[in-house]
């Protein structure tokens, strides 16, 4: 397709400042060479500032892991987009599934958060994705279908333009157990034409929409070969330099 594939790493809630910087330096010189694809990791909060230090100047975008949508106030652990941008951040992501599982995020707060990041021209990465009681109860599709029109609520096409969408299967997530390719094509093709339904077809042909869920150097190259596939959220397979390499390169 004409989009430009992104392969972005989630580093959760691992490596130090001192980690983060390491192994972003050595991401650095390890995909200086990239080309037609775009890179982002998000490390975690207290490393971010250091991690946007080393990497600038170089082709690798800084994605904070969440935001919380108040602009500034008495909400005590809470960081918001303006500290984001402040920290050298250019992404982030949003209503990740280990968030909606443990820190009680919904779709309503998925919905702020977005709008939150967008007014600060932060890129958002939106994550959605079923769990496995839901895939076999047959739920998927109305899953997804939910969880795209309250996180897309009330906003126009205009206004996402950059956004980016992350189809996540929970039980795909640290499992090892990777969607087929033809189950990520089959929901990515969903969430692209709902797009399309909701905000037209010149926005649901541009909008890329990752997947996340056990991607590694071996089946990288499968999904990125489905249609509607136009990159990667990549977790355990991001935290060392040399492997993330080899999902930038997924096409050499
Ligand atoms: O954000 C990344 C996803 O949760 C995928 O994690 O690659 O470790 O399965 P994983």
């Amino acid at each position: 397709s004409s989009r430009t594939p992104l392969i972005a790493g989630n580093w959760k809630m691992h490596k130090t400042g001192t980690q983060a910087v390491e192994a972003a330096g050595k991401l650095k010189r390890l995909v200086d060479a990239a080309r037609d694809v775009e890179i982002m990791i998000a490390p975690t909060y207290t490393a971010l500032y250091q991690v946007a230090q080393t990497l600038k100047g170089s082709a690798i975008a800084v994605g904070a892991q969440d935001l919380f949508y108040e602009k500034q106030g008495a909400f005590t652990g809470k960081i918001s987009s303006e500290m984001l941008v402040d920290a050298g951040c250019s992404h982030v992501i949003i209503g990740h599934s280990e968030r909606r599982q443990f820190f009680g995020e919904t779709d309503e707060t998925v919905n702020r958060k977005i709008q939150a990041a967008l007014s600060a021209d932060l890129i958002p990465v939106f994550c959605i994705g079923e769990s496995e009681a839901q895939r076999e109860a047959g739920d998927t599709f109305s899953v997804l279908d939910k969880q795209v029109r309250v996180g897309l609520k009330d906003f126009v096409s205009e206004a996402l333009t950059r956004i980016v969408i992350a189809y996540e299967p929970v039980w795909a997530i640290g499992t090892g157990k990777t969607a087929t390719r033809e189950q990520a094509q089959e929901a990515h093709q969903f969430i692209r034409s709902l797009l399309e339904t909701l905000f037209g077809k010149p926005f649901a042909d541009t909008v890329r929409i990752l997947y996340g869920g056990s991607v590694k150097p071996d089946n990288v190259r499968a999904l990125m070969e489905m249609p509607d596939v136009d990159g990667a959220l990549v977790g355990g397979a991001s935290l060392d330099p040399e492997t993330f390499s080899k999902l930038v390169f997924y096409n050499e």
